[in-house]
């Protein structure tokens, strides 16, 4: 069985250390990789926080990895070793059901995350299903790629998703590691872009990140009827009478943001405008190499503080206050 070295805690806030580990040698259709450079995504935090007994095995976060393949399971093509791939949230499906058959796969009950009962990528190695570790293309620096596969595929989604046409006018609630994607991704998919900030002082970098305008978001209420889509990043409680009221006709709120606290909405605007609420689960690896290609072709990538991995604290303690611009990256080796 393979030893690994990980980042991990036993204990709900306590700080990380470094902890041997083994694993399960790669199954069938399993690979293995190096890690080389992992992002740390906000839901890494709530994973963090929901380390309970010092008796249990360390939690061990981090699901926007960038690695080398090393091993082979049963079944993966040869010429994958050596590969340069990215890794996700999901780690593996079961690739018969009926969401899995549809090429629906976030949907599927038996989805295995990267980083849950498992250690993720805040480690040496990292094992996945194949269908799950996607080449990077050329053009891609392997160094900032790996937001990508969380935070870019996550925020891609509800353009791909919902079919947003290039004329719409799409706003962006949160410029963090999902949203300042989100604008560059909107902003190259053709469409009008709003950045929806409560930090004034991003204002020109959110406009060099793609957007048309810069809105407050304690100011939205003056912003009546005026997004087809609305993309919600921000995990807090907002005056969600004016979010909604901010919904053009036809107008879309995708949530993504992970907020703790119910969500209320008054029926009536929604009836009234035609107006949609969906929200979603990162995406599908099909959708993820199209957000490569994507990002390749259009050269947007991830605005990175690279920081080696035995930094991770660090990085925490200045995710949990907002404190980066826009997204953390650990450096291997573990
Ligand atoms: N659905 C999914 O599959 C999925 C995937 C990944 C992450 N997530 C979730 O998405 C959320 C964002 O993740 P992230 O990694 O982008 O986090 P992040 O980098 O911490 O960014 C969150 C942003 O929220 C905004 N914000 C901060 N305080 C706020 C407040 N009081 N009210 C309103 N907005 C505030 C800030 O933007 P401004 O400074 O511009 O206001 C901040 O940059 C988290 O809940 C995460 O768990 C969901
Ligand atoms: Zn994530
Ligand atoms: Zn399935």
């Amino acid at each position: 069985m393979p030893t690994i070295t990980a980042w991990g805690n036993t204990e709900a806030g306590a700080a990380l250390s470094r902890h041997m580990l083994t694993i399960a040698e790669p199954g069938p259709d399993e690979l293995l990789l190096e890690v080389l450079y992992c992002g740390l995504c906000h839901s890494d935090l709530g994973h963090i926080d929901e380390a309970r007994s010092a008796t249990d095995p360390p939690v061990v976060a981090g699901h926007e990895i960038v690695g080398r393949v090393v091993a082979l399971g049963q079944g993966v093509d040869p010429a994958r070793l050596g590969q340069l791939c990215g890794l996700g949230f999901i780690a593996g499906t079961c690739r018969h059901c009926r969401y899995c058959l549809s090429g629906r796969q976030t949907l599927c009950a038996n989805f295995e995350s990267t980083i849950l009962g498992r250690p993720g990528g805040f480690a040496s190695h990292v094992k996945a299903h194949q269908d799950w570790v996607l080449p990077l293309p050329d053009g891609l620096d392997p160094a900032a790629a790996g937001p990508l596969l969380c935070a870019g595929v996550t925020v891609f989604e509800p353009l791909l998703g919902g079919a947003i046409s290039p004329t719409a006018h799409v706003a962006v609630i949160g410029v963090g590691g999902l949203g300042h994607l989100a604008l560059q991704l909107a902003r190259a998919w053709g469409c009008e872009v709003t950045g929806i900030t409560t930090s004034a002082n991003k204002r020109d970098e959110i406009l060099s990140l793609g957007a048309h305008q810069v809105q407050l978001l304690g100011e939205l209420d003056q912003q009546q009827g005026a997004y087809d889509l609305i993309i919600n990043t921000s995990n807090h409680a907002l005056d969600w009478d004016a979010v909604v009221g901010a919904l053009a006709p036809d107008g879309c709120l995708h949530q993504l943001g992970l907020c703790p606290t119910p969500i209320p909405l008054r029926v009536f605007p929604f009836v009234k405008g035609n107006l949609s609420f969906r929200a979603s689960l990162t995406s599908t690896p099909a959708n993820s190499i199209k957000l490569l290609e994507f990002c390749a072709r259009h050269q947007i990538q991830p605005l990175v503080e690279v920081l080696p991995m035995d930094q991770i604290n660090t990085a925490i303690a200045r995710l949990r206050r907002g404190d980066v611009r826009y997204r953390f990256v650990l450096q291997g080796p573990a």
